[in-house]
This record gives structure tokens, C-alpha cells and sequence, in this order.
């Protein structure tokens, strides 16, 4: 069977699959990346267990096999996070998006050693995935765990977090769920928060309108431990999916 194949490969062209904005530049570069040979053995040999290559949307209860509370990651690095959580909450479903083979070939791995049952994997760019294979309203939780900051004034369009995609995850929400996001740089933290205070959909969960303490359930990330080895500051931002009637009126 064969393993999931490069994000590039996969997009033929570079503007977004429903063609609502045009997505000229993406959140990523493909990168070769050192991957192991177990790690890519896991990308054939398991991927057929937890790997979802879609073509249309998708039905996200036959994929599961059952209908239960349903999170994404969003660019789950190594799968650290994702792991965790599947683990500690089998009665809910979680759908990894990521486009760094290393990294889902090691969560594969991880996934095979403890049998998880409740755990999918996307090996491809989440805005083609949101846009094109998942339903609205289908998630309770979207999780976008140290998204790539791309610190560079000229890198700053490749951010993922800006406000056409903001409202494709909130899109993407059921009433009452949360999207939860980190970041370890601050005027990245900054724009986050201005970009999803100014969608319709979505509420603060801090009362003040700014960022949130972080969830103590939250388990550390790559990245986040990277960033507390430089000595970087998190701040962590949560905002829940409002009825779309509140929302008209509020605006
Ligand atoms: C800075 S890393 C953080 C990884 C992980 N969340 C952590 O905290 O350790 C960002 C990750 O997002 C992935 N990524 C970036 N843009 C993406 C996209 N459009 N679709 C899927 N994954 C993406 C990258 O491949 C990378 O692994």
C-alpha cells in the first residue's frame, strides 16, 4: 500500500481548492527533513490503519466508525500533543493535519505501539483539507499548537493565522467549540489576537479580551520546549464558535 505522498505533489496548483481567496503562498516549504528508516517503514505499514488520503468530503462518523466529540491538530510537528491527548480521551476523535513526513511517520509509530483506535491522520496543507474534505460545523476543537512564525517581515504572508483562514476554522466549528492556539513569538501572539477578535463567529474566552492562561492539560510541545530553552514567553489564546445569529447581530 502506498504511504501518503508529499504535500507538493498533491496540490497541483497553488491557489486554494474553493478558489474563495487565492492562497499564492503557503504556510510551509516542503522539506526533505532526516527521516529514520523505522519511520518510514511506519509510513507504509501503518498508514493504511491511520492515514486518510481524501478525495471528496469526508464523513468524518464512517471514517471514525462511531460519532463522538472531534478535534484537528493542525501541524502536529512529532505528534507529542496529539498522542497525548488521544490517550487520555478514547472517547473522543482526533484528526491530525500535517504536512512534514518525519514527523507523521513518527507518530505513526507512536500510534502503533499503543493501539489508539481514535486517532486519523492527514498528511496534506490543512487549508485545502478545511476548504475541500471537511463539512462545516463538524469540529468541537481545533488545535494550532506554535504555528511557524516566520519571523522575517517578507515571510510575513506565509503566516497561517490571518483572517480569510480564521474564518474557515471558525466555519469549521460547531456552536460551542474552541479553537486554542500558542505561539512563543509575541507579535505573532499579537496578530493572532487581532485576527480572531475581528471574526464574527468567534467569542474570547478571556473575559478581558486578551490571551488566556495556559491550559494546564496542555502537554508540552517540541517547539514549545525549544522556545523555553531560548527563553521565549507562550502565550496561549482560546475562542469558542458563537450561533451564527449572535454573531450577525453583534457585528
Ligand atoms: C513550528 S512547527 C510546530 C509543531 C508542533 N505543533 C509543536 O508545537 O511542536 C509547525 C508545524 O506546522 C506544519 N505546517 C505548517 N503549515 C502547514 C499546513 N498548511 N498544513 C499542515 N501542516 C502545516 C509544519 O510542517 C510544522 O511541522
Amino acid at each position: 500500500m502506498e504511504g501518503p505522498r508529499s504535500a507538493d505533489r498533491q496540490l497541483g496548483s497553488q491557489r486554494s481548492g474553493a478558489g474563495e481567496h487565492p492562497r499564492a503562498v503557503r504556510s510551509f516549504v516542503t522539506r526533505a527533513g532526516r527521516i529514520t528508516a523505522a519511520q518510514e517503514r511506519a509510513l507504509v505499514s501503518l498508514w493504511p490503519t491511520y492515514g486518510v488520503e481524501p478525495t471528496g468530503m469526508l464523513d468524518l462518523d464512517a471514517l471514525f466508525g462511531r460519532t463522538a466529540p472531534r478535534s484537528v491538530e493542525i501541524g502536529f510537528g512529532n505528534g507529542e500533543n496529539l498522542l497525548a491527548l488521544a490517550a487520555r480521551h478514547p472517547e473522543r476523535d482526533y484528526l491530525g493535519i500535517e504536512v512534514h513526513r518525519p514527523g507523521v511517520g513518527r507518530l505513526l509509530l507512536s500510534l502503533g505501539a499503543r493501539g489508539l483506535k481514535n486517532v486519523r491522520l492527514i498528511c496534506r496543507d490543512t487549508v485545502e483539507v478545511l476548504e475541500q474534505h471537511l463539512p462545516p460545523a463538524c469540529l468541537d476543537e481545533i488545535l494550532v499548537l506554535f504555528p511557524d512564525p516566520w519571523p522575517k517581515k517578507r515571510h510575513h504572508k506565509r503566516r497561517l493565522i490571518q483572517g480569510p483562514f480564521v474564518s474557515v476554522l471558525a466555519a469549521h466549528l460547531a456552536c460551542g467549540g474552541t479553537v486554542h492556539l500558542a505561539t512563543d513569538w509575541g507579535p505573532y501572539a499579537e496578530e493572532m489576537l487581532v485576527a480572531l477578535t475581528a471574526e464574527p463567529l468567534l467569542r474570547n474566552v478571556a473575559p478581558q479580551g486578551g490571551f488566556v492562561p495556559r491550559p494546564p492539560e496542555r502537554p508540552q510541545t517540541r517547539f514549545e520546549r525549544r522556545g523555553e530553552r531560548l527563553g521565549h514567553r507562550v502565550w496561549d489564546l482560546a475562542f469558542t464558535r458563537i450561533d451564527q445569529s449572535q454573531g450577525l447581530a453583534l457585528r
